[in-house]
């Protein structure tokens, strides 16, 4: 809190309006407008580009820097420096885990992946080509119903186990919609392996071999799920908090978040990008897509660029371009035709006065999907992914809320429909 206020006069209105100012840690001052209802008045932010939505300890971005702090730690920095395991301690607790505390965490997570064998009625009710983002959003909805010893949001305890066994849970259920998808027998678990290289056997492993998990693919996939962790109020988590903001369970609070980032402009965009790239198919027809990128009248977008905050590089863009050459060099694919389309998309988002102007630089979602092309994830997936490695954060995001004061997320809106009038009756209309 501060002493500092904001005075807002109102034509028309005697006294002018005091509001206090909120500073954080880091970032943008807050003016805090609750009061203003009291006078009348509502503020008026349509997809919230000037709203501070809440307040909260877990990520900061500077998008004018292309900064990406989890819990003060350089996005950059996590990735080269610890396991996405650590970084879900990380998020959750506050503090990254010193070796006993990492061990012990390890082992818990690993101790929740088996999911309940009816999961496995759930998607044998979806048709082998159902999208796995429509089996993801029924099947951790419906986790809810095997959890009623743990659904009281008021205990902590309650709330740890859940994020627990959402973690764990995840990648055993991204690769269910796999096999699913590819009619191969579900893979089980194996708790001798980390994290991702147990998602990649998952995915990729069949009871008729030993598993054989690449080495340098599993610590790509590992920072994957670390750059997807957390992003502080983005539309999926924001769906999360307003859900969990009625009390409903986290189960249901989670899929509500997978369903909000489905849609191509938020976690839907990398799979966008790699259906743009092969439309594109080639450097030469380049120019032609820019050109509609461009047009105001067209509404193709370049997917992979631009960002409500990011108006410098997206920090997880650097990182993850470091990881698709390590992947595509360990698998010879150091000339994928798609890497060369989108390296010359990029130089053109760079150097293009449209995309300077505008500051559109390439996001999380641009190189994401070369890299999961070439570890052999289909395009159908890579959302899947995206919402397994953001689970932490949208978990991370309710428990914070839940654990602190919080009320019914309930905003109002600028009314322009008929003023009131009476019913005809249905002979005379
Ligand atoms: C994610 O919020 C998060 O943190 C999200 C995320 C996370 O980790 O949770 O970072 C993950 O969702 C990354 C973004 C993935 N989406 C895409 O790559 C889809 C393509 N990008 C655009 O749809 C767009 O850039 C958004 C949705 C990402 C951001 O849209 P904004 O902030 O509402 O910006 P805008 O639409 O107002 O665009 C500003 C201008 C517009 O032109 P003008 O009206 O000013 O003339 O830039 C143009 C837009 O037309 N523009 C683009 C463009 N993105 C914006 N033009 C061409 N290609 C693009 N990709």
């Amino acid at each position: 809190m501060t002493d500092k206020k904001a005075t807002l006069s109102i034509e028309g209105r005697a006294d002018a309006v005091e509001l206090p100012i909120l500073t954080g840690t880091l970032g943008p001052d807050v003016i805090d407008v609750a009061s203003l209802t009291g006078n009348g008045v509502f503020t008026f932010d349509p997809g919230f580009t000037s709203t501070a939505s809440c307040e909260s300890k877990i990520t900061f971005i500077d998008g004018n820097e292309g900064v990406l702090l989890h819990r003060g730690y350089p996005i950059n920095d996590l990735a080269e420096n610890t396991t996405y395991l650590e970084t879900c301690y990380l998020l959750l607790n506050g503090e990254l885990p010193d070796g006993t505390q990492k061990a012990d965490f390890e082992n818990l997570i690993s101790s929740h992946t088996m999911v309940n064998r009816s999961i496995e009625q759930f998607l044998s009710g979806f048709s082998y080509d159902a999208h796995p983002m429509s089996i993801m959003c029924g099947v951790v909805a419906a986790m809810s119903s095997f959890y009623h010893d743990s659904l009281d949001i008021a205990n902590p305890q309650h709330r740890k186990i859940t994020a627990h066994r959402l973690i764990a849970k995840m990648p055993t259920l991204a690769a269910m919609c796999y096999k699913h998808y590819i009619g191969q027998p579900y893979m089980y678990p194996k708790n001798n392996m980390s994290y991702a290289e147990n998602f990649l056997h998952m995915m990729f492993g069949t009871p008729c071999e030993e598993p054989n998990v690449n080495p340098v693919l599993a610590k790509a996939m590992d920072k994957l799920f670390i750059l997807h962790a957390d992003h502080e109020q983005n539309a999926s988590t924001s769906t999360v908090r307003l859900a969990g903001s009625s009390g409903a369970n986290p189960f249901s609070c989670i899929a509500a978040g997978i369903a909000a980032l489905w849609g191509p402009s938020h976690g839907g965009a990398n799979q966008a990008v790699l259906e743009m790239l092969n439309e594109i198919g080639d450097e030469k027809n380049i120019d032609t897509f820019v050109k509609r990128a461009k047009d105001k009248n067209d509404p193709f977008r370049l997917m992979g660029f631009g960002h409500r905050v990011y108006k410098n590089f997206d920090p997880r863009a650097k990182v993850m371009k470091e990881a698709c050459d390590e992947v595509l060099a360990e698998l010879g694919m150091e000339n994928d035709p798609l890497l060369k389309i989108a390296k010359r998309l990029e130089q053109i988002a760079l150097e293009d006065d449209y995309f300077v102007s505008k500051k559109l630089y390439p996001n999380v979602d641009f190189y994401s999907g070369i890299i999961m092309k070439a570890i052999g994830i289909p395009t159908e997936m890579f959302t899947v992914i995206f919402a397994t490695g953001r689970t932490v954060g949208w978990i991370a995001h309710w428990d914070e809320m839940i654990s602190n004061s919080y009320k019914i997320g309930r905003p109002r809106q600028l009314y322009t429909g008929p003023s009131e009038r009476a019913v005809t009756p249905i002979g005379d209309r």
